[in-house]
């Protein structure tokens, strides 16, 4: 089987007046199908940047992401973008669900999935009787459980999920991590950065980023 995610020598800049910041400092990581994984870090360590590179909507400024093998930034921007549809699953951290639409409908609109899907995995996060509301009437916690929904339903390779229980009690939170677990359990690879502590009983490998560097963290026995 193809590893899922493969970055190496992975390096990011970011350029301001005042000159440029290395956030990133040649971290490599791989991750296999069957595979969780977890990365921690103070904010500003570069979590969302690194989860940004992988996912392919942020050139790391030197160093590779390989999706599957394919070198994601090597390629032209329409096969990017079919990468990016087909094969990857994103929670942003801000979320990006889109107001005018229900959650059934955000579900549905990056991968043209079925009604009868989204309504699966909007009942798997908890959020069955949501499904024809809008985000506005949603708390931020079902809202990052509906944005949870929409990175899996159409089955990716790869889900990324940037701080997906940042805002949820410890029940919802668990729910969570259980769900990512299940999709890496049937196959899928799953790469999550979070501040939550509980994410180490359900994830294979967890990392602590830290000046730029991944160190991975011991488990406790
Ligand atoms: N577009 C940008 N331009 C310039 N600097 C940026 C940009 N995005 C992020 N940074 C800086 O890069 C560093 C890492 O940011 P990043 O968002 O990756 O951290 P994080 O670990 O995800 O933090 P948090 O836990 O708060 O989400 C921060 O110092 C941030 O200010
Ligand atoms: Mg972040």
């Amino acid at each position: 089987m193809k590893t899922a995610l493969t970055i190496t020598n992975l390096s990011h800049q970011y350029a301001n007046a005042a000159g440029t910041r290395a956030v990133l400092d040649h971290v490599d990581l791989s991750v296999q199908p069957g595979q969780m994984i977890g990365v921690f870090g103070d904010s500003g360590a570069g979590k969302t940047t690194l989860l940004l590179n992988c996912g392919t909507m942020l050139k790391p400024t030197e160093g590779d992401v390989e999706i599957q093998g394919l070198p994601v930034y090597d390629v032209t921007a329409g096969e990017r973008a079919q990468i990016r549809a087909h094969k990857i699953g994103y929670l942003f951290q801000t979320l990006q669900l889109i107001p005018y639409l229900t959650l059934q409908e955000n579900l549905r609109l990056p991968s043209g999935s079925s009604v009868g899907a989204a309504d699966t995995w909007l009942d798997r996060v908890g959020l069955g009787d949501w499904a024809q509301h809008k985000p506005d009437a949603l708390s931020h916690g079902q809202r990052q459980r509906g944005a949870l929904a929409r990175a899996l339903v159409h089955q990716p390779e790869l889900v990324i999920a940037d701080e997906p229980t940042g805002n949820l009690d410890r029940k919802n939170g668990e729910l969570v991590f259980r769900v990512l677990r299940d999709f890496a359990d049937s196959g899928g690879a799953v790469l999550v950065a979070s501040h939550d502590d509980s994410i180490e009983a359900y994830a294979d490998r967890c990392f602590d980023l830290q000046d730029g560097s991944l160190t991975e963290k011991s488990r406790q026995p």
